[in-house]
């Protein structure tokens, strides 16, 4: 996608603004990737707040879920959509995957229109879940062109955060599969979400994939939801200073190494347990100022990932 500016907007998640060196450039293509139940709808809704409380105009294209079944589900969340705009009826849209052409000619002009009219500042655009336009056009090449159409005229009009589901479970980072390839990669942005199951901190993980003309911070966050609008990710690994020193604890270099071992398995989730074996056996670095103390003597934190998997 081509961009107009380098701008950056809040996402609504403080800590994807963190990882994406201040947000979301204005005008870009974004992509929230995850399986079921991952927090894709409820990302995409604190997206929408951040852009109500800024004064943005927002347009939430639901390919699934009826206005008033989202309505609820922000209020679940302490997001009052009704009490927030004079504009809810406009704000929510349930399109048929099978219009969407339709849609974007006859319909979408109307509300650009009309958003001209209002000299809004700012647009958010969501497409929530992308993943019935891609059944709709199963080939590749149909769904580039399709694709490439639809995000041209959408990030001319506003910032477009859409999600995408993800066929398969944990450990796959799917930039190649061919369900979620061409979105992926027309994005200009990509964070990938997994609900990992493994319990404690690192049971929900975020991780950016790719961001377009942003430096971004590799590696897995915990992800949390929180009360109150949305998700929280855990980012105090990317904001604490990594200290250098050398740690002399045998069983923290065993387990380093088991680590670095781990991390070079040709099984993604394998590969997955030792960045967050990692992750833990870090913190704990960084915890002791003290040289020499025995940093994993109590191991916990699911006993370091079952010891990195013997
Ligand atoms: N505050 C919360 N605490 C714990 N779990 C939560 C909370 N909010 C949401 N969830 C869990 O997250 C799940 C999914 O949220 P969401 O609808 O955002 O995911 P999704 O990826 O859009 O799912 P789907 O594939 O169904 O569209 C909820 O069904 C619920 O299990
Ligand atoms: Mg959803």
């Amino acid at each position: 996608m081509s961009m107009i500016n380098t701008e950056r907007i809040s996402s609504g998640i403080e800590g994807i603004d963190v990882l994406l060196q201040g947000g979301m450039i204005k005008n870009s293509v974004n992509s929230i990737v995850g399986s079921s139940g991952t927090g894709k709808t409820t990302f995409a809704l604190a997206y929408l707040y951040q852009g109500l409380l800024n004064g943005d105009h927002t347009l939430y294209l639901s390919f699934e879920e009826t206005p008033s079944k989202l309505i609820g589900e922000a209020e679940a969340l302490g997001i009052d959509i009704r009490g927030l705009t004079n504009d809810s009826e406009d704000l929510i849209h349930l399109v048929e995957s099978e219009k969407i052409v339709e849609f974007m000619t006859n319909i979408l002009p109307a509300l650009a229109q009309k958003l001209k009219h209002r000299n809004v500042k700012h647009t958010r655009i969501v497409l929530d879940p992308l993943t019935p336009i891609l059944w709709e056009f199963p080939s590749e090449k149909e769904q580039r062109k399709v694709l490439t159409k639809i995000y041209q005229h959408l990030s001319s009009l506003g910032t477009v955060l859409q999600t995408i589901e993800e066929p398969n479970a944990f450990g796959q980072t799917d930039i190649g599969a061919t369900e979620t390839r061409v979105p992926i990669y027309l994005s200009d942005s990509v964070v990938h979400i997994q609900n990992l199951g493994l319990g404690g901190k690192y049971n929900r993980t975020c991780k950016i994939i790719k961001s377009r003309k942003t430096p971004h911070h590799e590696g897995i966050y915990p992800l949390n939801f929180v009360n109150g609008p949305g998700i929280a990710i855990d980012t105090s690994s990317v904001e604490t200073v990594a200290m250098d020193t050398v740690v002399y604890d045998i069983r923290y270099q065993e387990l380093m190494k088991k680590v670095k071992d781990l991390s070079k398995d040709k099984d993604p989730k394998k590969r997955i347990i030792a960045q967050i074996a990692k992750n833990l056996l870090g913190e704990r670095e960084k915890k002791d100022t003290i040289q020499n103390m025995e940093l994993v003597e109590v191991l916990t934190d699911k006993q370091i990932l079952q010891e990195v998997k013997k």
